[in-house]
């Protein structure tokens, strides 16, 4: 939420600013702004509601060649989106932009009211004026400046800061939102997310909370909050460019949901050997006697990883017995009172690594001294670093605010997470060998479900766009993935879309059933295909407008569309499923003009609560 860059060097700020910011677009996008300071210490500030297109518009008349400058893209919390509320926010002579929220903002505001001001509504512009006080016009250094607001501080932050009475230099700090620092040749830039950093350098530093860093064009020198030295580890970054383009494809969704035969093998890479029948997971650092001891699962995680998990726990409840797994939503989990039994182990589910409430979740965790392994895909990010262990899923930057290829590999990498348990305990090699035949095979085969149904599904999707409420419905492995449709498709299309179990039906649901809605079924064929075709007809005699997605090739029931998937596929079913939820999601919101990759109101990874 929100996205931060800096530069200091000897090239043009602006240029990186603008170019770091349109990456982490994604991030944030109701407003968006930059200043840059020249050598002679005169800022230029640029601020605009809306995209970073709206900013560029403005840039053309702001132009120049300042060597240092600090950007912002901003998802609204305190106060609505406007250019006073963009960020940099200004106090006396410094600038200063910050992702995270200052929770004690309206008691330091209350101390600082009669000496600063107040343009804008933000938190942001308090913390500005809470440095301000501390500098006191260029008495004392930034940092210390800097470093003495933020004692006072309660909440979260990443922030950058310049002053036009020290043109040379940026102050930097983190406390629960990210931030690197890439390293150059005589230039230092700074972004919240390594993604703005990649095609300027390769080697970067993350920031840990309560580490504040004051930087020039050749020096980086980090500081705990309490003057300590601190020797920051220089890291490689490893996304390349072709990661966070669009490749050819029109929109990121698009482009992220067809390398998912790419982004599973990278998964699997060196962890499934089919030829004897295991899996092997380095990462969670769990002894054979640790993962033999393990009674009970606690998997955390919101929206479409919270859907991965629980679709991992049906799976690892069928071929792993003696283990309980309880799927739960970070957001809820980390203020209930929940007792967490001994051998107990969590999952902590995350595609970006720093979503609040799940990093919450895990902290809260930690304290009742339970192991924590994380199933996460930005490499170094919060929760990634703190987890006890972890597997990353290694799909490469997701761009698009809806998840797609994160989902599928979460669900393997949770399920090759149960194999090893199983393994451990000594479960028949014949109960899983088919589990691991599938995961082996699931990148072609979704590769070719992808191929085969892109097209079908996107004529389907055309005949549906004015409908405003959808049904997606499943019965178990297919429940969990009904979920995760719906999902993907109410945050781009705006449609109301809500999923239920089949066996909810004529608990409610059904009396929903009318010309405004129409419905998604989800009928693998296994056990219960047979009570979700009687659930099918339930819903056709009450002249429902159903579309079925199937595995079954002999289906022959008179509902409106059918998609028939062929595969060999007999477990991982709801997972190629998904791939049709995920087009239908993507044709549709194509079809209704709506901004695929960037949805109203919404923004990647969550860092406030
Ligand atoms: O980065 P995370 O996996 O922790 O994000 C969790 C959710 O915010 C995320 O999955 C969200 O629900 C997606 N926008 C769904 O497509």
């Amino acid at each position: 939420m929100c996205g931060i860059v800096g530069y200091v060097g000897e090239k043009d700020a602006q240029n990186f600013l603008i170019s770091g910011l349109k990456r982490l677009e994604y991030r944030g996008y109701d407003s968006a702004g930059i200043v840059t300071i020249s050598e002679n210490g005169k800022a230029t500030l640029i601020r605009a509601k809306g995209k970073i297109v709206e900013l560029e518009k403005k840039l053309s008349k702001n132009k120049n060649d300042d060597k240092i400058g600090i950007g912002h893209t901003r998802w609204a919390t305190h106060g609505e989106p406007s250019e006073n509320n963009a960020h940099p926010h200004k106090a006396g002579s410094i600038y200063l932009v910050h992702n995270g929220i200052i929770e004690n903002y309206k008691e330091l505001k209350a101390e600082l009211v009669s000496s600063h001001d107040f343009k804008s509504n933000t938190d942001t512009e308090v913390l500005a004026a809470l440095i301000n006080s501390f500098y006191d016009n260029g008495k004392h250094p930034l940092v210390n400046a800097v470093v003495q607001a933020l004692k006072l501080v309660k909440g979260t932050y990443g922030i950058a800061v310049v002053s036009e009475l020290e043109p040379e230099e940026m102050v930097v700090a983190r406390c629960g939102s990210p931030l690197v620092i890439g390293v150059g040749h005589d230039e230092t830039l700074v972004a919240s997310d390594a993604s703005a950093l990649v095609g300027h350098t390769k080697n970067a530093i993350y920031l840990n909370d309560g580490e504040v860093a004051l930087i020039t064009k050749n020096s980086i020198e980090v500081k705990t909050l309490n003057a300590e030295p601190v020797s920051a580890k220089v890291e490689e970054i490893e996304t390349n460019l072709a990661a966070i383009q669009k490749g050819g494809y029109d929109h990121f969704l698009l482009k992220e949901i067809m390398e998912q035969p790419e982004s599973l093998s990278e998964t699997l890479r060196g962890r499934v050997d089919v030829e004897n029948n295991t899996v092997h997971l380095g990462g969670p650092g769990l002894s054979q006697d640790e993962l033999r001891s393990i009674k009970h699962l606690v998997i955390v995680g919101c929206g479409t990883a919270y859907h991965a998990g629980l679709l991992a726990s049906y799976y690892i409840e069928k071929f792993t017995p003696e283990i309980t797994v309880e799927v739960v939503i970070a957001s809820e989990y980390r203020y209930r009172d929940a007792y967490i039994p001994d051998d107990s182990v969590a999952l902590i589910v995350s595609q970006s690594g720093e979503t609040a409430d799940t990093l919450a979740c895990l902290r809260e965790i930690k304290k009742k001294g339970v192991k924590t392994i994380g199933i996460v895909n930005a490499i170094g990010s919060t929760i990634a670093r703190e987890v006890d262990g972890g597997t990353y899923v290694h799909v490469g930057p997701e761009i698009s605010v809806a998840s797609t290829k994160a989902f599928t590999s979460q669900v393997i990498a949770m399920v090759m997470f149960g194999l090893t348990i199983a393994q451990a305990k000594s479960v028949k090699s014949s109960i899983l060998a088919p589990y691991i035949k599938e995961i082996a095979a699931l990148p072609e085969e979704i590769r070719k479900v992808l191929k085969d149904n892109s097209e079908i599904v996107k004529t389907i999707a055309s005949k549906y766009v004015d409908y405003d409420h959808a049904i997606y419905l499943g019965r178990d492995t297919a429940y969990p993935s009904a979920m995760e449709g719906a999902l993907k498709l109410k945050e781009i299309s705006y449609v109301d879309a809500n999923a239920y179990a089949f066996g909810e039906l004529k608990h409610g649901p059904l009396a929903l059933v009318d010309d405004r809605f129409f419905e998604i079924a989800l009928l693998p064929e296994g056990p219960l295909f047979e009570k979700a075709v009687s659930n099918v007809q339930e819903v056709l005699a009450r002249d429902g407008h159903m579309i079925v997605i199937t595995d079954a090739q002999e289906f022959d029931l008179p509902v409106e569309n059918v998609v028939k998937i062929t595969t060999d596929i007999k477990i991982f079913t709801p997972l190629l499923m998904n791939l049709i939820s995920q087009l239908f999601a993507y044709y549709t919101t194509v079809a209704k003009g709506f901004n695929v990759d960037q949805p109203r109101n919404l923004a990647k990874s969550v860092t406030v609560e």
